[in-house]
């Protein structure tokens, strides 16, 4: 691949380095179609009842799905549940929260990880993340801790996991719980464990988008049985059930309709299957991204960090304008110009959303925020997260490797890109 200067930018009006759309991925094999056939022609769908007794667990491919995402990623107990929204909700009420409590949480995140805090009354209190990995700091948390806060919500961003022993040894030094949403991360591992498995409770999204889905869904991971109990109960009408169960806690046993379906199941015991190839792929695909980019002046790749492998929902990249003399919006332009696909300058940071700047969520006057639960000003004004604010506003790229198969082809067109773009700032500037 030679890359010249005289390689004029599409942006400029020259030839777009990427002409054809690359290859969508999809994970559905006959593995699926065949174990979704099957359920089907069964005629049992679902089997969950919503009471007490031996239907409220659910049917036989629920059952064998969590057990068999049990044994696969080391755990007590596997819940799956009917997103991963439903999960965090799930996981959240089960911690016993009271209305009111504050729970710590990033704001470099997708908006259902501090949604599920704010679904239980909860106050959402947004910590800054680490540059590196861009999940929550641990310096930043510690900073954030008030009488108040309850737990904390860890989120493995992208595919890399958080800096978890870090954070345990805060959360135990406060005694507060942590959850873990590794919604975008299976399969990625800290210090040769699964990211989602080392808090309290973790799990994972099997939304269409994730590295395995069954449509909609999601898997809660923990290995406390009490809080197995409290999330099963809140994913099946746990008002409806406690009595009979005999269970003397009733706090935050607010049921829902959380089930996953025995289709969506059938599906999911031959996605987990195919997990460790998929992760492996997409891993070889990033490191083949990144010796291609290396090299080129103020773009950092995606950072690993020690005995940590990462699992590539996204591909997060930094540019430095300082060293480009360029500006991001501006590298951004000429690199999608030229026709590479899946690429963002914009990552939510949550805090900056109306529902917090304006703080209305339930109702129109404020609750939670301004009734008597909550017993401090909490602040989402911009500035209270500056490492997130800044990536957002002037030096982040993300690629989300998730959409594509990425053959090593399409790979070396990406670099090819990248590299002409890096060969045309003097024209950019
Ligand atoms: C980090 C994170 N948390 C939570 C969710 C919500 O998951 P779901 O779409 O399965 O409800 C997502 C979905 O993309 C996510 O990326």
């Amino acid at each position: 691949m030679t890359v010249r200067k005289s390689d004029t930018l599409a942006l400029l009006g020259g030839r777009k380095s990427i002409e054809a759309p690359f290859q969508l991925y999809n994970s559905i094999g006959a593995e699926e179609v065949a174990a979704a056939k099957a359920v089907v022609e069964s005629g049992v769908l679902s089997k969950f009842l919503g009471r007490w007794g031996s239907d409220f667990l659910g049917g036989p491919k629920v059952k064998e799905f969590e057990r068999d995402c049990e044994a696969y990623f080391g755990v007590k107990h596997a819940i799956t549940v009917n997103s991963w929204t439903s999960g965090l909700i799930a996981a959240v009420g089960a911690l016993g929260v009271e209305p009111g409590d504050e729970i710590i949480v990033t704001p470099w995140t997708m908006c259902a990880s501090a949604t599920a805090i704010m679904h239980w009354n909860a106050i959402p209190v947004f910590a800054d993340i680490d540059p590196e990995t861009f999940c929550l700091d641990p310096k930043s948390i510690e900073a954030n801790i008030t009488p108040y806060t309850k737990a904390i919500m860890s989120v493995d961003i992208g595919g890399h996991s958080a800096d978890i022993d870090a954070i345990n040894a805060i959360a135990r030094k406060h005694k507060l719980k942590v959850i873990s949403d590794t919604a975008q991360a299976p399969g990625a591992l800290y210090h040769g464990k699964y990211a989602g498995t080392l808090t309290d409770i973790g799990g994972y999204s099997l939304n269409y988008h994730k590295h395995i889905h069954t449509g909609e869904g999601g898997i809660l991971v923990t290995n406390d049985d009490a809080l197995a109990d409290r999330m099963r109960l809140i994913r099946n009408h746990a008002e409806a059930a406690v009595g009979d169960m005999g269970l003397a806690d009733i706090s935050n046993m607010i049921g829902h309709n959380f089930r996953l379906g025995e289709i969506e199941c059938a599906i999911g015991i031959e996605q987990l299957k195919k997990l460790a190839g998929f992760v492996d792929s997409r891993q070889r695909a990033a490191a083949r991204l990144s010796e291609g980019l290396k090299g080129l002046a103020g773009l950092r790749t995606p950072v690993v960090k020690p005995d940590c492998t990462h699992s590539y929902y996204m591909y997060f990249m930094v540019v430095d304008d300082a060293v480009t003399g360029v500006s991001r919006n501006r590298i951004f332009e000429a690199l999608v110009a030229d026709g590479v696909p899946g690429l963002s300058t914009t990552f939510a940071n949550v805090h900056l959303l109306p529902m917090y700047q304006r703080k209305i969520a339930y109702g129109s006057r404020g609750f939670p925020w301004t009734s008597d639960i909550c017993r401090r000003e909490v602040s989402y004004a911009k500035g209270i997260c500056p490492v997130a604010e800044g990536l957002h506003d002037r030096s982040y790229i993300g690629f989300q490797m998730c959409m594509h198969q990425m053959s090593d082809a399409e790979i070396d067109l990406m670099v090819e890109a990248f590299q002409k773009v890096w060969a045309n700032l003097d024209a950019l500037r």
